[in-house]
């Protein structure tokens, strides 16, 4: 039986003892386990040979609980995973009133997060200045700018499994911030001197110890792809999910995006135009099999 979005449940057929004891037999059922399926074991009792022993089809029962537990979210690859998303566009002060920002809404962050929820994982969101509903089975800690968003989700990533790292940080930021607003009559023109933040994704990535990243590539224009699978390789990063920013009404402030998801390994899909719940879910049908066997 196969279940949209949470993978298959395996039902072992009727056999005999030695059949479900035998190395093969073990050895096909550990890597269907490895690759997400859900197994339901045969039943104990009287069986077909005569025997009494390991080998009964399961009761309808049992059959009934496992799917069950599966479209729950109580079973599965992802069942108990603590999955941290980052989420929105950081803003960087340069006064009391003003700040540099970018437009990134949160909403892929939080189709992320909602899909990853639904097939039972343990959710957190650093939210980056994100406005949009909030569900009361997900946590969310709401962060302003690049050093908080850094200072968050570096302490929630030591308890992670998988880090999905959809927030649009800035990369440069004003490196003095008035505390007050400052009077334009005051000024003729106005010079910012920008200083590098730290890159979150990558100093994670690079220290990171079981844990599953993966980062985002907001590249513009048809050079994007290569850059982004550069960006994989110099972040170190299982994962990255490349979208075009040139293409109009996807990507940044839209509820449709197109993606490339690179990784993991030699792997590339292409997500045409698509929900962005649509396409958080081929991002974690991608990541699933890296997440270790619990
Ligand atoms: N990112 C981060 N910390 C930063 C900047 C970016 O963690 N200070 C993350 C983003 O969340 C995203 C990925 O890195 O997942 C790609 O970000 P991007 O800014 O596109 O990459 P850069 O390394 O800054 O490369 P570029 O020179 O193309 O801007």
């Amino acid at each position: 039986c196969y279940l949209a979005f949470t993978g298959p449940v395996v039902v072992a057929p009727a056999m005999n003892t030695r059949m479900w004891e035998h190395p093969a037999t073990r050895a096909n059922i550990a890597a269907l386990v490895a690759r997400g399926v859900h197994v339901v074991p045969p039943g104990e009792g009287l069986l077909a040979d005569g025997d009494v022993g390991t080998g009964r089809l399961a009761e309808t029962e049992d059959i009934m609980a496992a799917i069950t537990a599966r479209l729950t979210g109580q079973a599965g690859p992802w069942a108990g995973r603590r999955v941290l998303v980052t989420a929105g566009g950081t803003r960087e002060p340069i006064d009391a009133v003003r700040y540099v920002g970018n437009r990134s809404s949160g909403r892929m962050g939080m189709a992320v997060a909602e899909a990853a929820r639904d097939r039972g994982a343990e959710v957190t969101v650093i939210a980056a200045n994100v406005d949009r509903p909030r569900r009361a089975d997900i946590a969310y800690r709401d962060v302003a700018t690049a050093a908080e968003l850094l200072a968050e989700t570096t302490d929630a990533f030591a308890t992670t499994d998988l880090l999905v790292m959809t927030a649009a940080v800035a990369d440069y930021r004003p490196a003095t911030v008035l505390d007050r607003k400052l009077d334009k009559s005051a000024v003729d023109r106005l010079d910012l001197t920008l200083e590098p933040t730290i890159d979150i994704l990558a100093t994670l990535a690079t220290h990171r110890r079981h844990q599953v990243v993966v980062g985002f590539a907001a590249e513009h224009g048809g050079e994007g792809l290569d850059r982004a699978r550069q960006k994989r390789a110099r972040k170190h990063l299982d994962v990255i999910v490349y979208n075009d920013v040139a293409v109009a009404g996807i990507g940044f402030e839209s509820d449709e995006n197109a993606l490339t998801i690179i990784g993991p390994g030699e792997s590339e899909l292409t997500v045409p135009r698509s929900s962005k719940a649509r396409c958080a879910e081929h991002i974690l049908d991608a990541v699933a099999p890296l997440l270790p066997v619990v």
